[in-house]
């Protein structure tokens, strides 16, 4: 866009300065393609041992990162890759609640610690995800001897839930996605347990505990369809509000699209809104869903090349405001979205570690 503005600008002012001299108009000159020597098939990436997190972090773009599993640690490929393209790290599900505290006071830290210490020892940032959502959550939380604990009870259970996971990995963990998903698409409040029992008021002792353990941690609001204006704006309220008690340092747009969507304009629109009010901008679960085809067909491929690729150089765009970029699994077979039966191919690399194609365009720049 910016380009194009140029462009127009160019023109304006070449015409304006040559209407005067009467001379013939002459084209203005045209960019030529940008050159680079980045990879463009297999065999060049083989030749190399350069990855996304070089054409990104290293060139000062933001970090690039992956959601995983504690069992992609056991195994030397997958390894691998994580060290080749990423800089930074998220448990995809170690860190839920039902996961870390099932039964009150019950703490299986061994996941989300294999996580935390491979990314110590390897110099790579994590971001920790989540403190409170809805799902992955457990029903003990909310019940008391048989009944609907009290909103007091309820709070109690998610401060010091809260203190005990962000304390532990107070300087490990740079970026905490401490609500998660608590605007529905209608743009009201969603209705979970924390929302009917507590009203907003979780959400701010959510983010009220969270500073407390660590007031060095990035504190973040993540939501899908954060770029869809209707939840948008009441995202921006609640988010206004947050900062209002310093009490909020980004947003977290998860980033589950589609080949054909979200638009350009409403994720340039999202960018600019979200950046005017302060606070960063990190995608936080970006995968791209290729639909109900069985394959991974070259017309499916190729408009997830266009896709991967413009939402990249959108992303380029805004690099000054989004800090980080984190696709939400390693390869396709591992994705939340290749279910039995149900085959998708949303990621950049498929089930032998190679990248797919849309890998290429996405370091095309
Ligand atoms: C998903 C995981 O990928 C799945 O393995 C799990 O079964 C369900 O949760 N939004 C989020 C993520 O914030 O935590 C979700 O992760 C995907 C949607």
């Amino acid at each position: 866009m910016k380009k194009l503005f140029d462009l127009f600008l160019s023109i304006l002012i070449f015409v304006s300065c040559s209407d005067s001299g009467g001379e013939d108009p002459i084209d203005p000159p045209i960019e030529p393609p940008v050159e680079n020597d980045r990879p463009k098939n297999l065999e060049e990436y083989n030749a190399t041992s350069d990855g996304l997190r070089d054409y990104y972090f290293e060139d000062g773009y933001f970090d690039i990162g992956v959601a995983i599993a504690p069992q992609t640690l056991d195994k030397p490929d997958e390894i691998a890759l994580i060290k080749r393209h990423m800089n930074s790290l998220t448990a995809e599900n170690a860190m839920k609640w039902s996961s870390i505290e099932p039964t009150e006071g019950n703490f299986n830290w061994s996941d989300a610690d294999k996580i935390v210490d491979f990314a110590v020892a390897n110099d790579l940032k994590v971001r920790g995800h989540t403190l409170c959502w809805h799902q992955q959550v457990p029903d003990w939380i909310f019940e008391d001897n048989g009944v609907e604990a009290s909103k007091e009870l309820v709070l109690e259970r998610l401060k010091s839930h809260i203190a005990a996971v962000v304390g532990r990995y107070k300087g490990k963990i740079y970026a905490w996605d401490v609500v998660n998903e608590a605007i529905d698409d209608g743009g009201g409040y969603r209705n979970s347990k924390w929302y009917s029992i507590c009203g907003e008021d979780y959400i701010f002792e959510a983010f009220k505990a969270a500073r407390e353990a660590d007031p060095d941690a990035k504190l973040f609001y993540n939501d899908y369809n954060a770029t869809e204006p209707q939840k948008r704006y009441s995202i921006e309220k609640l988010l206004e509000d947050l900062i209002s008690r310093q009490l909020v340092d980004g947003i977290g747009l998860q980033g589950h699209w589609n080949l054909d969507g979200p638009y350009l304009s409403r994720i340039r629109d999202a960018f600019d809104s979200y950046a005017a009010l302060g606070v960063e901008l990190q995608i936080t679960e970006l995968d791209i869903n290729t639909g109900s085809a069985n394959e991974y067909t070259s017309t499916i491929e190729s408009k997830q090349k266009s896709a991967y690729g413009r939402y990249f150089q959108e992303f380029r765009d805004y690099k000054d405001e989004i800090t980080s970029v984190t696709f939400w699994g390693l390869t396709d077979d591992h994705s939340w979205l290749n279910q039995p039966g149900k085959p998708n191919f949303p990621l950049l690399f498929d089930k032998n570690y190679d990248p797919k194609g849309p890998y290429f365009d996405v370091i095309d720049f």
